[in-house]
């Protein structure tokens, strides 16, 4: 299989894994990796999806031979069952990428919470090159992050940038040497599922709910405040904070 998903405690591991065609990501990729990340929302017991690719390279991108093929088109297609599930996870997602994220490889973290990149990784989106336009909604979301100008320059220009550039644009977390990525996103995972589960979701949901109004937001998050403030997690948290060390 050329995404391999296995599932340890709360932590579902996506790997892209085509390594002979640089994990270019077939139509049945996509698929593979709508149905993880369906199954990882809608199971309780998984609270943390960690998504990478090779040492080499995290994706080549979408499949270029798929690209030539007419297939039928629309919202069952796996590549947008993929986007909704990837942006629409109500889990934390952590990607960890080693080499080059070419296209949607750079595109899909603009859906994911935390991005961890070795220092030689790479980001290119080629899009225009190809004739194309930008997907997964790359043309709303980049020029949000890192300014329209700058956008134009990786989306119009088609100019790479380098893991350093990324950490500048807040695209990546945090640079990590490519032989830690693994173990680093495993301890980021465990660490978040032993965080309170519904403080997690509720924060992931207002990280990623549409904008408003600094005034409504206020107010949404108070509610949800008050709420968390009568919940058992957050009593257990305090309980466990007055008992320090007695
Ligand atoms: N779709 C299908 N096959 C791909 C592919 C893609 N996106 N990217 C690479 N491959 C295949 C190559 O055709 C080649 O197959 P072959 O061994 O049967 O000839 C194999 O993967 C190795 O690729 P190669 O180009 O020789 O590796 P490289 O290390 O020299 O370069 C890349 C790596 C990623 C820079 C280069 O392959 C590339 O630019 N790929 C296309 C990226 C792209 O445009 N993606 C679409 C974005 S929208």
């Amino acid at each position: 299989m050329e995404v391999r998903v296995v599932t340890e405690g709360p932590v579902m591991q996506i790997r892209i894994d085509r390594p002979d065609k640089k994990n270019a990501i077939t139509v049945a990729m996509y698929a593979a990796m709508a149905d993880a990340l369906e199954q990882a929302a809608a199971d309780d017991a998984i609270r943390v999806v960690t998504i990478a690719g090779s040492r080499d390279i995290f994706t080549a991108g979408n499949d270029l031979k798929d690209f030539q093929q007419a297939r039928p088109k629309g919202p069952d297609m796996p590549v947008f069952r993929f986007l909704r599930a990837i942006s629409g996870c109500p889990k934390v997602i952590i990607a960890g990428v080693s080499g080059a994220a070419v296209g949607i490889g750079t595109t899909m973290l603009l859906h994911c919470d935390l991005v961890l990149a070795a220092p030689e990784a790479s980001f290119l989106m080629p899009f225009v090159d190809l004739g194309l336009v930008p997907e997964a909604a790359s043309s709303l979301l980049l020029p949000r992050l890192m300014g329209r100008q700058a956008a134009a320059r990786h989306l119009i220009l088609g100019e790479p940038f380098d893991a350093a550039t990324a950490l500048h644009y807040g695209l990546v977390t945090e640079i990590v040497e490519a032989d830690r990525l693994d173990e680093r996103m495993r301890a980021m995972a465990d660490r978040i599922a032993a965080k309170p589960p519904e403080a997690v979701r509720l924060t992931k949901q207002l990280l990623t709910s549409p904008e408003s109004t600094v005034a409504e937001r206020i107010a949404l998050e108070g509610s949800l405040f008050e709420e968390r403030l009568r919940s058992a997690e957050t009593a257990q948290a305090l309980a466990a904070f007055f008992a320090r060390g007695k």
